[in-house]
């Protein structure tokens, strides 16, 4: 299905083979854990923005977080800044989540079953995932050039960054001059690049939604948060990157919300590569298994209440919590784990710190100037996310707002 939408090389759908090992062996490294440390100014940076957005437009809160995941990777991928609320980049970003997140849930079309149905004609009974497919497959092919494209125009005007695309293109010039193969051609660089883009953006604003849910809809856990913060940061400054392992609560906050609501509740799938036995069911080579995430983050025999907002349920017993283990599964398993990983928990970290630092987080207030509680409304499609809403964010103080402010003046003074 993603094939046919004109999305290799991309290694997010690539198959299991020597193509996805070489694309893995490219963009495993830059995502290590000791790796991801030198694009934590950016995080910082944007994360700033993210809240002084949230903070001075409360009422499209929902800009500035995608804003913030666009940001990040946009620019660790290609170098490329997101200026503004209506920067194309952010636009195109979202058309990818779209097309991706209304593609259905991995593995599950006709397509994947039967690869030969691929070439049959689409208004056929039954198509209708090859029609979608079709349908995207030019603008899904535009996404990937047009910001590819800007970052070599950069390279041609002499610019120079650490971005993936400037550091691949250095390599392919090198090898170019000296007569050697590239192994890793243009389409891969740019398929991966893409990647990058496709599969940080949406997964990182869509958590930052249900860290805001979670937070709105328990208001003790955020009180609770936001007092460890002040306790560890003080009221003069707002929170920086060393204060993160001084956070403990605040990180349960992050793995309670990865429990709460496993983005791939399905995961992703994986076919067997060859025949295996797991717990005495046989599996045969070529079988699609699907982790059930969801099911392992809410069984009542390991998570008590498991549709409790609860971060203590990880702490031990003799500390007032249950000792439960932290959740598995969001970033998936196995050897095509998550390689954003750490860039992502970075990402979520920080915002979070400063979230908690700078803005108070309540139900929309309505007319009369109550709280008005509400369900929020998910979408299912192979992803569980939050659907937008209305949420009060207001500055904690003037001070915070003040630090803030002043924050994000230096960033643009600096930038300027
Ligand atoms: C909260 C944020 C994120 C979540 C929840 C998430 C989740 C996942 C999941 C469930 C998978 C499938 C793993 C499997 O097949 O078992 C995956 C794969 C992947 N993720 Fe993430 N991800 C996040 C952020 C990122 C970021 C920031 C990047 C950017 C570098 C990224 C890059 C990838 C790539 C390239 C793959 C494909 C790996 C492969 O197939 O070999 N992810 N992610």
């Amino acid at each position: 299905m993603f094939e046919e939408m004109g999305w290799s090389p991309t290694l997010t759908w690539l198959r299991w083979g020597p193509k996805h090992q070489l694309h893995r062996k490219v963009l495993q490294p830059p995502f290590t854990k000791a790796k991801v440390g030198q694009h934590m100014a950016l995080q910082r940076k944007e994360a700033l923005v993210c809240c002084k957005g949230m903070m001075d437009q409360p009422v499209d809160w929902v800009n500035s977080v995608r804003r913030f995941s666009v940001a990040v990777v946009l620019k660790i991928a290609y170098g490329l800044e997101v200026d503004g609320p209506s920067s194309p980049w952010i636009q195109m970003a979202d058309d990818t989540a779209n097309a991706v997140g209304k593609s259905g849930a991995p593995a599950s079309s006709i397509m994947d079953r039967l690869p030969a149905t691929r070439h049959l004609p689409d208004w056929l009974p039954f198509m209708e995932r090859l029609r979608y497919a079709r349908t995207w497959r030019p603008a899904i092919e535009k996404l990937t050039r047009l910001p590819f494209e800007a970052s070599l125009r950069q390279i041609d005007s002499g610019a120079d960054n650490q971005s993936f695309v400037h550091t691949r293109m250095a390599i392919w010039n090198e090898n170019a001059q000296k007569g050697v193969a590239n192994d890793f051609d243009l389409d891969d660089i740019k398929g991966a690049a893409a990647t990058i883009v496709i599969a940080g953006n949406d997964t990182t604003a869509a958590t930052v939604m249900l860290l805001v849910l979670y937070l709105m809809q328990n208001p003790d856990v955020q009180r609770k948060a936001q007092t460890e913060v002040d306790e560890v940061v003080g009221s003069k400054r707002l929170p920086h990157w060393d204060d993160i392992p001084n956070l403990p609560y605040m990180n349960l906050v992050l793995q309670e919300t990865y429990r709460m609501n496993p983005l791939s509740p399905l995961g992703i799938p994986h076919a067997s590569i060859a025949d295996d036995v797991y717990n005495g069911m046989s599996i045969p080579k070529e079988t699609i298994v699907y982790p059930n995430v969801w099911a392992m983050c809410h069984v009542e025999s390991v998570y008590a209440e498991p549709f409790r907002f609860w971060p203590e349920r990880y702490l031990p017993r003799e500390k007032g919590g249950n000792g439960e283990p932290l959740p598995v599964g969001n970033f998936g398993f196995g050897r095509r784990i998550c390689i954003g990983k750490h860039l992502a928990e970075n990402s979520l970290l920080i915002v979070l710190a400063l979230l908690l630092a700078t803005v108070d987080i309540d139900w929309p207030v309505g007319a009369d100037g109550k709280p008005e509680p509400f369900e929020p409304e998910w979408s299912f499609r192979g992803q569980a996310i939050v659907l937008p809403f209305k949420a009060s964010v207001t500055s904690r103080s003037a001070r915070s707002k003040d630090l803030l402010d002043d924050e994000v003046r230096a960033l643009e003074h600096r930038q300027g």
